[in-house]
């Protein structure tokens, strides 16, 4: 079978090429000049947002699937770098699905909790969305561009993801371990609630959708609902960490540019009982990633 992976350099689209089938072929694409993972597949840099780019290189290539993990990501930076925002989240999702629609492939895309608006989560794969900031609001029409399609598609929704990778911007876990590391001071808060992710965890669930010829909505997160001061205070307890240093805090405090869905979540039972998926509570996710940035054994 053969896979394009957009978004390669990013943390889910290094865990994608790590964990794929061994017989894929693959082709990564990205934004960069060249792939963080120098070697393991071909590697193209293409901006999603560009049409005509995109069908050459689905004409080209000829994919199976197209797993979609390229993305703006940054929630407070959307409000104001829409254009950058909605490129990479709507118009490379249209792009995608026009080209997959023209060359016969299956489109594997992710989304987020944020197309939610946290007043009532956990939430189930069939609950109205509504998104409260501009990221949420440009993934949920990424999501829309494939309800309205008539290609094959599968989403897969997460939410507070984290894990080990190269040249990834720093996320909730690997920044806390490092601040604390270094001794200083953190303020969290009490008052988010949601799944945190495994990374790892996700790429799985997404070769399972694909392994299974698996369409429509699935959330893969992990499995437990928790407010980030008490993940925070967990990540210090498994990582021999000085919890002293967390302090507890209101999101009100922060001022962030973007809202926040306060009680949002993800209900996965429909990926846990529909793909199998075994995914962890939110101390399981962090002993996997104990294990991976332990130091090898020597002799
Ligand atoms: N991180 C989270 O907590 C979280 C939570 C819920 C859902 N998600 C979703 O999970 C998916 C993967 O997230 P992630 O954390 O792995 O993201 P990431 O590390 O930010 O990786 C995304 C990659 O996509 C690239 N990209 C952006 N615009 C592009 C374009 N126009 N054309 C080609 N590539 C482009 C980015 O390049 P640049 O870095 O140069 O922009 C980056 O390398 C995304 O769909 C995200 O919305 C993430």
């Amino acid at each position: 079978m053969r896979y394009l992976i957009t978004g390669s350099n990013g943390l889910l689209g290094q865990k994608l090429t790590a964990s794929a089938p061994a017989d894929a072929e693959i082709v990564q694409i990205d934004l960069q000049e060249g792939s963080v993972t120098a070697g393991a597949f071909p590697y193209r840099r293409i901006d999603l947002g560009e049409r005509a780019v995109v069908m050459a290189l689905m004409k080209e290539f000829q994919p199976d699937w197209v797993v979609n993990a390229a993305a703006y990501t940054h929630v407070d930076g959307a409000e104001k770098e829409r254009e950058r925002c909605w490129r990479a989240n709507v118009t490379a999702v249209e792009n995608l699905t026009r080209a997959c629609r023209r060359h016969h492939a299956k489109l594997v895309h992710v989304s987020t909790d944020y197309i939610f608006d946290g007043q009532n989560g956990p939430y189930s794969e069939e609950e109205r969305p509504n998104p409260i900031g501009y990221y949420g609001k440009s993934k949920l029409a990424g999501e829309n561009v494939l309800r309205a399609s008539d290609i094959h598609f599968a989403v897969a929704r997460t939410m507070v993801l984290y894990g080990q990778a190269q040249s990834v911007r720093p996320n909730f876990v690997t920044w806390l371990i490092d601040t604390l590391q270094k001794r200083q001071t953190v303020r969290i808060v009490d008052d988010q609630f949601g799944n945190t992710t495994l990374a790892d965890e996700l790429a799985e669930g997404l070769w399972r959708i694909v392994a299974a010829n698996a369409s429509g909505f699935y959330h893969v997160a992990g499995r437990e609902i928790i407010d980030r001061y008490h993940f925070a205070r967990l990540i210090a307890e498994v990582f021999g960490l000085d919890a002293a240093l967390i302090t507890r805090i209101k999101t009100a405090e922060l001022g962030q540019t973007a809202p926040r869905p306060m009680n949002s979540g993800l209900r996965v039972d429909k990926a846990l009982r529909v793909l199998g998926l075994s995914l962890s509570d939110a101390r399981g996710g962090l002993l996997r990633l104990q294990q991976q940035l332990a130091p090898p054994m020597t002799a």
